[in-house]
């Protein structure tokens, strides 16, 4: 690494020793962190402290969907914030109930409730389907292999990753998971108890793996057959990163069939708020009143301030048509990966995703990590930053790009030169 990348300066290194030792001394270690600590961002570049510019295409993993700073997004902020930041949901409030008409304009007929965070809408729809399968003893729900549904009990629970769960048992009982993309497999795990299934359309923490249409289609016509709710999680890959609102819109495009395809809930969060903390459900109708008056809450769920936020984002990405943006550059950028692919198949082994949600799988033995202990997508992603490039790693052997719905061709043309630098060093 040395060979290209020299060690920073002995400044550089002291301002950001000094952020890491409040760090080391106040905040509770649960973060993996790299070292890196940063400052401001302006559009798809962020800054470190000492002043160094990253092209940032982990977008806060898949958060900032107009990227840093963008001045729609503060003047939303300041102009709610002199009239309501919040109030009870004891009251009405504009902006939540036109947040949720958007959405329910976007999805189809349903309701929404509004939370913080990707597991808190999760948890949400848990709720619902316990309260659906209530009266009949039914309240399982199966969850994918290589899943991630959030970090709340609940959230462990669902999430098919062992390593999620370690140290935190006995976990939560009523979820299972199944093989993703494994239709018989699905069929064969219902039990009499099961109520729900729920899947990501793309999964994300788990290696940037999206599912089949003939999985989805065949998922909903299981679930119609034995009368269970089918959820899709699209904290991650919703708000249009794949090139449409929701990722189910893109992967059954033109696939006959397709078009009348719904689940009956969907989790959301990241990209809604661009970086401000918002999340929702959405439950389909006749489902959305399961949830009756004094059945669910959250104190700061749909604030004036996050859905007068997450409107404007709606209206930005709209107006500049971010969708085509992340369509159209995401495919560039696919096929630019799998360029590397054949170019270096020593360093790198797949790529893969759907319009602004890549992945590229790192080979297994890559002999210049070979002396670390550290998974060879993290010795990437320090490579990319010393190079000014930021990314997110995706378990043990895959870096994924998630950048700003916004991010413009000559910065995506950037970050595959750098990606292909880094690759170079490798061989
Ligand atoms: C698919 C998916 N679901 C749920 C979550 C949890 O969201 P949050 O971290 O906002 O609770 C994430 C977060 O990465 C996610 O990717």
């Amino acid at each position: 690494m040395k060979e290209i990348f020299p060690t920073p300066p002995p400044l550089v290194q002291n301002q950001f020793e000094s952020v890491r030792e409040l760090f080391t001394k106040n905040v509770v270690p649960s973060y993996g962190r790299f070292d890196l600590a940063l400052d401001h961002g302006t559009g798809s570049y962020v800054f470190d402290v000492a002043g160094k510019r990253y092209l940032d295409l982990g977008g806060g993993i898949a958060v900032n969907c107009l990227g840093h700073a963008h001045p729609a997004i503060t003047d939303a902020l300041v102009e709610q914030s002199k009239k309501l930041i919040h109030v009870s949901n004891l009251y009405f409030t504009e902006p939540q109930g036109r947040l949720a008409a958007e959405l329910v304009k976007r999805i189809g007929a349903g309701k929404v409730f509004f939370s913080n965070s990707g597991a808190e809408a999760n948890e949400g729809l848990f709720k619902v389907a316990r309260k659906f399968g209530h009266d009949e003893g039914r309240f399982e729900i199966l969850t994918a292999t290589n899943s991630f549904h959030g970090r709340t009990l609940a959230g462990i629970a669902a999430t098919g990753q062992d390593k999620i769960k370690k140290g935190f048992e006995p976990m939560m009982p009523g979820f299972r998971h199944i093989p993703f993309n494994d239709l018989e497999a699905a069929r064969a795990a219902i039990s009499p108890a099961t109520v729900a299934i729920m899947i990501e359309g793309v999964q994300g923490e788990g290696g940037v793996t999206p599912a089949t249409p003939e999985f989805l289609l065949g998922l909903r016509a299981l679930c119609d057959e034995k009368k269970l709710l089918l959820f899709m999680d699209a904290v991650q890959d919703g708000h249009f990163r794949t090139g449409k609102f929701q990722s189910f819109q893109r992967i059954l495009e033109g696939v006959p069939g397709g078009e009348k395809f719904l689940p009956d809930g969907i989790s959301m969060a990241k990209s809604l708020g661009g970086g401000f903390p918002i999340g929702a459900f959405w439950i389909r109708a006749p489902f959305s009143d399961l949830l009756g008056p004094g059945t669910h809450a959250s104190t700061f769920g749909g604030t004036p301030l996050a859905c007068a936020v997450a409107l404007k984002i709606f209206e930005v990405i709209e107006k500049e048509k971010l969708a085509e943006n992340a369509r159209k550059l995401g495919d560039w950028k696919l096929n630019e990966l799998q360029r590397l692919v054949k170019k270096y198949p020593s360093v790198v082994k797949n790529a893969r995703g759907l319009g602004f949600m890549l992945g590229l799988e790192l080979a297994e033995k890559i002999p210049a990590f070979a002396a670390s202990e550290k998974s060879a997508a993290i010795q990437f992603t320090n490579r990319l930053h010393a190079a000014g490039v930021l990314v997110i790693p995706a378990g043990t052997q895959v870096i994924r790009l998630l950048p700003p719905l916004n991010l413009k061709p000559q910065e995506a043309g950037e970050g595959i030169s750098k990606i292909e630098e880094v690759i170079k060093s490798l061989v």
